[in-house]
């Protein structure tokens, strides 16, 4: 580990003992994961944080989420909804949301969060065409190359005034100019989108540190 990894680590601890500590729910959904073979790719707990917060921050009380492993970032997500509130998460695999859902009722919160299985592009079409109510917020953190279509789709579903976040957003990939990502193509998007006003903060995490690419939707002509 190097010399800026290990300072990274220590400042990621010293924000998330102070302001994201796990209770046992949490702890038991990453356990649960790791008994049933999912990749420890959650957010981490300064991450879900962050996500909780920006859900308080604009009121939401209908988030889309697309990419739910275990359910560790909906855990953090659907505890700012209210009592009303909903959260729904597309996933492409069947054993990813079974866990999930398994981890979301441990954690008191089936009512409020649903697991939608498939690719997400196809669920978000189904959903754009079936009319489904504006989200309030949408966090894309699913496969990479697909955060170009995630964003119109999400560009769609959200209100004015709504947020649209995507995980994972600063990759090695931004230090080689000539080095393409999704993520990197998702950024370019974002900025020149004209109903989007965004930036990327960097989040801190065990190992290195990664962004969380954060955009608000405007009335267009308001
Ligand atoms: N948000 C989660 C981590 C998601 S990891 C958390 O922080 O806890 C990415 C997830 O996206 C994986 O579960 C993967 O199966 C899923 N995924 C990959 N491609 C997908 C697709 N085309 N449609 C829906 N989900 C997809
Ligand atoms: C990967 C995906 C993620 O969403 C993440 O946060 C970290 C890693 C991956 O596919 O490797
Ligand atoms: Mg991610």
């Amino acid at each position: 580990m190097s010399t800026q990894e290990k300072s990274i680590q220590t400042y990621d601890h010293y924000i998330s003992q102070l302001f994201a500590a796990e209770d046992d729910l949490l702890q038991a959904t990453r356990a649960e994961m790791q008994q049933a073979g999912l990749r420890p790719i959650n957010v981490s707990a300064s991450g879900g944080q962050l996500l909780h917060l920006l859900a308080l921050l604009s009121g939401a009380r209908r988030i889309l989420e697309i990419g739910t492993l275990g359910g560790y970032s909906a855990i953090w997500l659907a505890r700012a909804l209210p009592a009303d509130g909903k959260l729904i998460s597309l996933e492409i695999d069947e054993h990813h949301a079974a866990v999930a859902r398994r981890n979301v009722a441990q954690a008191g919160l089936a009512t409020k969060v649903e697991v939608r299985v498939g690719p997400a592009l196809a669920t978000l079409t189904t959903m754009q065409q079936a009319g489904e109510a504006p989200f309030d917020l949408v966090f894309i953190d699913a496969d990479k190359d697909g955060y170009i279509a995630y964003l119109q789709k999400a560009v769609a579903l959200v209100r004015d005034g709504g947020l649209i976040l995507a995980d994972n957003t600063l990759p090695d990939e931004v230090l080689d100019t000539n080095a393409d990502s999704g993520t990197k193509r998702y950024n370019a998007a974002v900025a020149a989108h004209p109903a989007l006003v965004s930036t990327i903060v960097p989040v801190l995490r065990r190992q290195g540190f990664d962004g969380l690419t954060i955009s608000i939707k405007r009335a267009l002509g308001a």
